[in-house]
C-alpha cells in the first residue's frame, strides 16, 4: 500500500473510536455537547504516549522549559495579548432556520480573504442546510468568558491558547536559565475556543489539548540552522501557490523560510510528526497568506496531514516576533525586555532621596515614587500627584552612577500542535486493509498497548499462567492487555484494530517449557521463543 494513500473514511474512524474505547461526543446522556469529547481506556493511552513522545522530543531531549499555566487569565491579560480584540472568526446565520456557520468556510478559498473580500462573496451564498438567505457577517470572538470570584466578580477568560501563560512566564524562566537566550519554554494543556460550527469530531472542538513551544531569542542572534535539520527532505507549499519537495537547508538558503529558527522547527516538528507514525506522503507545510495570518504573526506555515477530508492542519509554526512580550511589557508591570550583550555603558542618574521625600510629604511620598519610575527624574521634576502640581528640587535627590544597557524584546518562533487532530490523523493514516483484515500499524511507541497477552483456552491452568505472564510484564514496564474472551482468531482482530503491538498466546507448550507464540502485527509473523526472549523483545 501506498504511503499517501487514503484507505478509511471519517465516518469508520468515529465509529471504531466510539466501540473500541477512543473517544466518544461527551454529554450524550443529554444529548451532547458539540465540540466536546471524552476519551475512554484506549484513547487516553494513545494520548498519553504521543504526549510522552512529545515530551521525549522537545523536553527530554530538546531541554525545553516545561511549564503547567493557569487556564483561566484576566481581562487585562487577554485584551494586551490582541485576543479580545480580535481572536475572532466571521459569522454569518441562516435567517430562515437558524443555524449558524463561519463565512471563510462556505466560500471558496475563503480562510485566505481579507474580511472585505469575504463579505462580498458570501452576499452570493445561501444556507446550507436550507438554502434560506444568510445574514450580515459578523465578527464573532471565539473565547469563552467566565467571572472570577463572588457576586459580580471579575471577568475573566479560558484560555485560548497555552502560550499566553509561557510568554507572561517569560521573566521567570529567564531566571530558571541563569538570564541566558536563547532558551524554549513548553507547555501541554487544554484550550478553549467556542468554535462557530464544530462538527468534525477531535478535529474541531471547543476544548483541546495543545502542546506547545516558545522558542525566544535575541532578534540580533537568531540561533541558525543546525547541520543536523538541514538535509531533513521535506514538503513545502508557500504563499505564493508553489509547491516544492526539497531540503530544510535548500529552503532556506533560496529564502522560501526566510527565518532559520523557523526553519530548525519546521524539520523538528516533522521529524517528531514522523516518529509517532504519520507518513511523510501525507504531510506537507503549507504557508500562510497573508489574510489568514493570526494577529501576532508575521509568518507561519501549517504542518497539513492529508485526510479523507482534505488536508487538516495538526501543527503550526508561527514566527511571533516580540509582538507578545512587547504587548505585555507595556500593558503589565514586568519587565519583559533584556539587556542587549555589548551596550553596557555607565550613565549618570538621579536617584530619589525616599528618607527626605517621606519627611516632606508623608502619605504622598509613595504616590511619587510611584510617578517618577514612569520619567526621567532630574532636578525640578513636575508631576501631578493627586490634581496638585509638585516640583522636586534637587534636595530630594542625588547622582549615582550606574552601568546600564540598551533593552530589547526578545522575538519568539513557536511550533503549536494540536494533540485531539493529531490522535484522529494517526488513527486515519495507519489504517491498514487487506481483504477481511483491518488494522492500525502505528509505531509501537504511539500503540495503546505495547501486548496482548491470550491464553488458549481458560482450562488446565493457560489463564493462570497468562495473568503471571501479564503480571511479569507489566513489572518490567510493558503496557500489556489481557484478553480470554473469544477464539484466538477473534483476539487478534481486536488487538490489531486498536494496532496492540505484540500479541503473546499461553498454551500447553508454555506449562511444560515456557516458551510461547509472539505474533507481531503487521506481519503476522509467528514465532515460538521462550517466555524471558518474548518479554526482552517487546519491551521498549
Ligand atoms: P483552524 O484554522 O483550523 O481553525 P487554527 O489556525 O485556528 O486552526 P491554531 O490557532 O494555529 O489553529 O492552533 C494551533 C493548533 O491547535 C492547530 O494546529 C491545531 O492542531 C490545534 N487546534 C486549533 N484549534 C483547534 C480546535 N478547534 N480543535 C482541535 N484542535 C485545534
Ligand atoms: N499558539 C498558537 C495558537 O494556538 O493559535
Amino acid at each position: 500500500m501506498q504511503d499517501g494513500e487514503i484507505r478509511v473514511d471519517f465516518q469508520k474512524v468515529i465509529a471504531v473510536a466510539t466501540k473500541r474505547g477512543i473517544f466518544q461526543p461527551a454529554f450524550d446522556a443529554y444529548g451532547g455537547l458539540a465540540g466536546f469529547l471524552d476519551y475512554g481506556p484506549v484513547g487516553v493511552r494513545m494520548r498519553r504516549r504521543i504526549l510522552e513522545m512529545w515530551r521525549k522530543h522537545y523536553v527530554i531531549n530538546a531541554g525545553c522549559l516545561e511549564l503547567d499555566g493557569a487556564l483561566i487569565g484576566p481581562e487585562s491579560m487577554f485584551q494586551a495579548s490582541g485576543h479580545l480584540g480580535e481572536f475572532d472568526d466571521a459569522l454569518v446565520d441562516c435567517k430562515e432556520c437558524g443555524k449558524q456557520f463561519r463565512a471563510d468556510h462556505l466560500v471558496d478559498g475563503g480562510e485566505e480573504m481579507s474580511r472585505t473580500e469575504l463579505a462580498k462573496k458570501i452576499i452570493n451564498i445561501s444556507c446550507p442546510s436550507c438554502s434560506s438567505p444568510l445574514s450580515e457577517m459578523s465578527a464573532f470572538n471565539l473565547m469563552f468568558s467566565t467571572s472570577v470570584g463572588a457576586g459580580k466578580g471579575s471577568p475573566g477568560y479560558l484560555r485560548p491558547e497555552t502560550a499566553q501563560s509561557i510568554f507572561l512566564a517569560f521573566p521567570w524562566l529567564l531566571r530558571q536559565n541563569r538570564g541566558k537566550l536563547p532558551f524554549a519554554g513548553a507547555q501541554i494543556g487544554r484550550s478553549f475556543r467556542n468554535e462557530i460550527s464544530p462538527r468534525q469530531g477531535p478535529l474541531r472542538m471547543r476544548e483541546f489539548t495543545q502542546m506547545e513551544v516558545e522558542h525566544f531569542f535575541l532578534p540580533t542572534n537568531e540561533p541558525s540552522l543546525t547541520m543536523e535539520l538541514r538535509n531533513t527532505k521535506i514538503t513545502l507549499l508557500s504563499a505564493d501557490g508553489k509547491e516544492s519537495q526539497t531540503t530544510v537547508g535548500q529552503a532556506f538558503d533560496e529564502e522560501v523560510v526566510t527565518s532559520s529558527l523557523v526553519a530548525n522547527h519546521l524539520a523538528r516538528a516533522q521529524n517528531f510528526l514522523i516518529s509517532i507514525g504519520v507518513p511523510p506522503g501525507k504531510l506537507r507545510f503549507r504557508q500562510h497568506g497573508s489574510n489568514e495570518m493570526a494577529h501576532y504573526s508575521s509568518d507561519c506555515w501549517d504542518g497539513e496531514i492529508n485526510t479523507s477530508l482534505g488536508w487538516v492542519e495538526i501543527v503550526g509554526v508561527a514566527h511571533r516576533g516580540d509582538y507578545d512580550l512587547s504587548a505585555h511589557g507595556n500593558a503589565s508591570s514586568r519587565e519583559f525586555r533584556v539587556p542587549i550583550p555589548g551596550t553596557e555603558k555607565e550613565i549618570e542618574l538621579w536617584k530619589p532621596d525616599i528618607g527626605k521625600l517621606g519627611k516632606e510629604f508623608k502619605g504622598d511620598a509613595k504616590l511619587i515614587l510611584e510617578a517618577i519610575k514612569n520619567v526621567e527624574l532630574k532636578p525640578n521634576t513636575s508631576l501631578n500627584i493627586n490634581g496638585k502640581d509638585i516640583v522636586l528640587s534637587e534636595d530630594y535627590m542625588s547622582q549615582k552612577t550606574e552601568r546600564r544597557s540598551e533593552m530589547v524584546y526578545p522575538n519568539v518562533v513557536e511550533p503549536s500542535f494540536g494533540l485531539d487532530r493529531i490522535l484522529y490523523c494517526l488513527l486515519e493514516s495507519s489504517w491498514n486493509i487487506d481483504g477481511e483484515r483491518e488494522w492500525i500499524s502505528l509505531p509501537q511507541d504511539t500503540s495503546p498497548y505495547d501486548l496482548l497477552v491470550a491464553p488458549l483456552m481458560t482450562k488446565d491452568g493457560l489463564d493462570t499462567k497468562a495473568h503471571e505472564i501479564m503480571k511479569s510484564a507489566i513489572d518490567i514496564g510493558i503496557d500489556a492487555y489481557y484478553d480470554e474472551a473469544g477464539s484466538i482468531g477473534r483476539r487478534y482482530a481486536r488487538a490489531d484494530e486498536i494496532g496492540i503491538f505484540y500479541s503473546m498466546t499461553i498454551d500447553h507448550q508454555t506449562l511444560e517449557d515456557g516458551t510461547v507464540t509472539l505474533r507481531e502485527r503487521d506481519s503476522k509473523n509467528q514465532s515460538r521463543v521462550s517466555l524471558e526472549d518474548a518479554l526482552n523483545q517487546v519491551r521498549r
